[in-house]
């Protein structure tokens, strides 16, 4: 049963900043921070394994009083009783419960209202007077590029036929004063918007961003939102009520009027005049995307609101430390193929997981068999569907009696239930991919040329093998009984326990 919601609308990043204040969620910094590599250590080191708070960082170098923007807020959606806050529900949720929950969210909408104007107008910069350079974009990582202003920004872009705005995540490094260029692959929306306006004859695309707003942008900016649905709606139904934009100064395109600061401009479609970029501290938890010719965005106009917050995040998962992105994917990448699942027609899919810290590459899904074939059909269904581009390279299908949250039992089905020889372990070669996986050649990673990356996919069949003769030994049965107590022998022994004086078990 999914848990009862009441969906909040937290007004802008102040508002979430001050929820998560007032849960004792937030951690805020006072001490002065280097903008330079000291930040992005701190939010790397900070972050944990899910366990770590939001970050308000209120004193960073070079960006003291009297200057555009003095403060950076990160970390926000970290760990579950995070996205649980931002769904509307009580922070104590099992990521089991979220991941139901997200499936019916990530399909919901609740369309935008536009108004005239709103805070992020308070501060409107054009032109030449534009520099990117006042606000505190950190240098993340010492190994990165340079500094990267696009880590949690909502890019907007617009489809030229059907008008239809998309709104997702895409890293952006800054290059200059007011040029970013971004990671952009073609068989992202961003990149069917690219083509589209390529084959209208347009040598630039009008795009935007908006950095730091309620919680509900960054998460279903980075989630797989079916193509021709735009965000906002998605974030409306989050939040429960619409998404108020407001019309950008320099291009025709719609954001949130009380985001923190909006960056608007024109994204470069000829190779010619493509700008280097990268590498960067990538999602994978390896330095990835190497330095290579991308788009750009040449910067028209900022607004911003007064005394902005920036935001942006510590991109890469690691053990140890997961990253924003791991954690959210964990949950809206498991929910979102869950959804794939049953609209392929997918019978008895009972839950679906992906861990945090590799944000949904591999995936575990738990099925009630009914017919022999069944786990093939979740892998062929998730690699075919357009959810599957840059994640599910790894698909692990269990039964009913394997909890896909318990590492332990999972690792315990592959070993026993697991068999090569019988086809259990499929590849499916050559598919699309993630272009950033260190995993496969540097050939294969350059996205610029395939538009996507390289994938050998594969199915890990653990489930008991249908296709095996019923055993007359085992009453029928394809598998000996497992070494567990009869219900009549536990519960015999459970009304003995106190006697024994033991403490009680995990599994009870
Ligand atoms: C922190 C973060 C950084 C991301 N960086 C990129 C990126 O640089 N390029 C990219 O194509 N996708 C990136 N993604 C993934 C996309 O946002 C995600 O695939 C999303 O579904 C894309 O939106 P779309 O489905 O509308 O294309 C990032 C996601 C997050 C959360």
């Amino acid at each position: 049963m999914t848990s009862e919601r009441k969906p909040v609308a937290f007004g802008d990043l102040r508002g979430w900043i001050a929820a998560l204040d007032a849960a004792g969620e937030l951690k805020t910094i006072g001490a002065q921070v280097d903008w330079n590599i000291e930040l992005g250590t701190v939010a790397r080191l900070a972050q944990g394994p899910g366990t770590g708070p939001a970050l308000l960082f209120n004193s960073i170098r070079d960006y003291g009083a009297g200057k555009r923007c003095r403060r950076l807020f990160t970390g926000g959606l970290s760990n579950y009783r995070r996205i649980a806050m931002m769904l509307g529900l009580s922070p104590d949720t099992h990521p089991r419960e979220l991941v139901k929950l997200g499936r019916t969210v990530l399909n919901a909408a609740i369309a935008p209202k536009r108004v005239k104007t709103g805070p992020v107008k308070e501060n409107i910069v054009t032109g030449d007077a534009v520099d990117l350079y006042e606000f505190p974009v950190p240098q993340w990582n010492r190994i990165d590029g340079g500094r990267y202003v696009l880590t949690y920004g909502g890019v907007v872009t617009k489809d030229p036929n059907s008008g239809t705005m998309n709104v997702g995540i895409y890293r952006g490094m800054l290059t200059g004063k007011n040029q970013i260029p971004i990671l952009m692959w073609r068989a992202q929306h961003i990149g069917h918007h690219v083509t589209a306006w390529k084959e209208a004859g347009h040598s630039e695309m009008p795009i935007a961003v908006a950095i730091g707003w309620e919680p509900a942008l960054g998460f279903v900016a980075g989630s797989p939102v079916p193509k021709g649905i735009c965000e906002y709606d998605v974030i409306g139904a989050i939040r429960g009520a619409p998404v108020e934009l407001v019309e950008c100064e320099t291009v025709d395109l719609l954001v949130p009027a009380s985001a923190e600061i909006v960056i608007e401009g024109y994204l470069g479609l000829d190779p010619a005049g493509y700008v280097m970029e990268g590498p960067f501290a990538e999602v994978t938890g390896y330095v990835a995307g190497d330095r290579s010719p991308k788009p750009a965005i040449r910067v028209t106009a900022v607004s911003h609101r007064t005394d902005p917050i920036f935001r942006g995040t510590i991109e890469g998962s690691m053990p140890g430390s997961f990253s924003e992105n791991g954690v959210c994917s964990s949950i809206m990448r498991a929910a979102t193929a869950w959804n794939v699942l049953d609209r392929a027609g997918v019978p008895g899919v009972t839950d679906v997981w992906c861990p945090p810290v590799q944000a949904g590459v591999n995936i575990l899904v738990q099925i009630k068999q009914s017919y022999r074939g069944q786990a093939k059909q979740v892998a062929n269904a998730l690699w075919g569907s357009s959810a599957g581009h840059v994640r599910y390279k790894h698909v692990t299908v269990v039964d009913d009696d394997i909890d896909i949250h318990d590492y332990a039992a999972v690792d315990w089905a592959i070993a026993y239930r697991v068999n090569a020889g019988e086809d259990d372990i499929v590849f499916m070669p050559a598919t699309f991919g993630l272009g950033i996986d260190p995993s496969t050649r540097r050939r294969d990673r350059n996205v610029m040329q395939f538009g996507t990356g390289k994938w050998t996919r594969v199915l890990i069949d653990a489930t008991i093998n249908l296709d095996y003769d019923p055993d007359p030994d085992l009453g029928g049965a394809r598998f000996p009984p497992n070494v567990w107590p009869a219900p009549d022998d536990i519960a015999a022994t459970k009304a003995r326990w106190p006697e024994l004086g033991l403490d009680r078990p995990k599994r009870w």
